[in-house]
């Protein structure tokens, strides 16, 4: 056995958040160059995981009943030891032989002080770990069956999520995104083995790549106070029970407006793309309105304002709360007065760019 690498790119909503909840509704999501990276060192008796989350000690792991078992007692890492299951039940299904080996964890998705940016660390160290797993054992893969694999890996901790962030952590570049029948995939869970079930077209899935705009920049701006995406999801599930006649109408406009993005998209048009942007940022704003989740928090609308100043358009990325804004900007015009009210607002520009892996291999 030898050491392997593997990684995965962060991500940010652009727009679709909330809607892409539901059934039929897509949102268009973009990966960023900061990386989750694992390394998986092949050891002996036992193995170890490492990472920030356990101040870089290695907390030791080793087999129960052929599954990774690791004293619930220690452990920081439920994503991780769900997806090192899940990818080693994979294998194990394919007759190799199992092995031990050490997983270290490096991050770029926190900032120096360890604070997260919010660009979907879940998703992405899912997707390197079973990524790593597979390249140990020598399983040949794609881009499918890495998503899959790491959706099911979330759905064994009951994630209530869309898996729109695994979706371009996998596939990088700018993704259209609309998730499949969860309700049709928990009957096949029952009994399809994990190979049956990552070789079976899932019901309503589209993932589905589009060109980058040409002369757009995506500029990342960060609040600095992180949210909890699960924690609004679910506030958003209980508060939606008591609005159901708007919460409709909101994924009706909500598709209308990501559809014709998409389009827009495709066809490059750039101005409708920005159109719709603002438009999303409106319907989340009612969203906002109509439930009492917070999702454009002052620090998040003073971002938008500013760049909505110069000549850009924004909106508060994801599940809001905190964490990140995005804006669009015309690659011709000066961006160095917006980012520097930015900074005097205390929004750190992050200086990332689109991580497209196509692009990267072509090279
Ligand atoms: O806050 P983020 O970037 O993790 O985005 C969450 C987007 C939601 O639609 C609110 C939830 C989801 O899983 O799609
Ligand atoms: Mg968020």
């Amino acid at each position: 056995m030898e050491k392997v690498y593997a990684s995965a790119p962060g991500k940010l909503y652009i727009a679709g958040e909330y809607a892409v909840l539901n059934l039929g509704n897509p949102a268009i999501i973009v990966a960023v160059n900061q990386f989750i990276t694992v390394e998986l060192e092949p050891t002996n008796t036992q193995g170890t995981i490492c990472s920030r989350y356990s101040n870089f000690m290695p907390i030791p792991w080793t087999r129960k009943n052929g599954h990774v078992y690791i004293d619930e007692r220690e452990n920081p890492f439920n994503y991780v030891v769900q997806a090192l299951r899940m990818a080693e039940s994979y294998v194990q299904s394919l007759h190799i032989p199992l092995h031990f080996y050490n997983v270290i964890i490096k991050s770029d998705l926190d900032n120096k002080d360890g604070r997260k940016y919010g660009l979907g660390s879940s998703a992405a160290v899912t997707v390197a770990v079973i990524k790593a797993v597979l390249k140990f054992y020598q399983v040949t893969y794609t881009d499918e069956m890495i998503y899959k694999l790491s959706v099911l890996t979330h759905l064994a901790i009951n994630s209530n999520g869309s898996f729109g962030d695994i979706a371009a952590s996998t596939y990088g570049g700018w993704i259209a995104y609309q998730k499949f029948d969860r309700t049709w995939l928990e009957n096949k869970r029952h009994h399809l083995s994990i190979a049956q079930l990552i070789h079976l077209p899932w019901k309503h899935l589209m993932i589905q790549s589009l060109p980058q705009p040409k002369n757009l920049k995506l500029l990342i701006g960060w609040t600095g106070s992180p949210a909890s995406t699960t924690h609004l999801v679910d506030q958003l599930q209980e508060d939606i029970q008591y609005q159901e006649n708007y919460y409709d109408i909101f994924l009706k406009e909500a598709k209308e407006v990501v559809t014709t993005m998409i389009t827009a998209f495709e066809q490059q048009d750039e101005a409708t793309i920005m159109n719709c942007l603002l438009s999303y940022r409106y319907l989340l704003k009612q969203l906002s309105f109509h439930t009492g989740i917070i999702i454009e928090t002052p620090a998040l609308s003073a971002l938008c304002q500013t760049a909505l100043d110069f000549g850009a358009v924004a909106k508060s990325s994801g599940a809001g709360g905190g964490d990140c804004g995005i804006a669009l900007i015309s690659k011709k015009m000066d961006d160095s007065i917006l980012l520097k009210q930015w900074q005097q607002q205390n929004i750190e520009q992050l200086n990332f760019n689109v991580y497209n892996q196509k692009e990267i291999d072509d090279e």
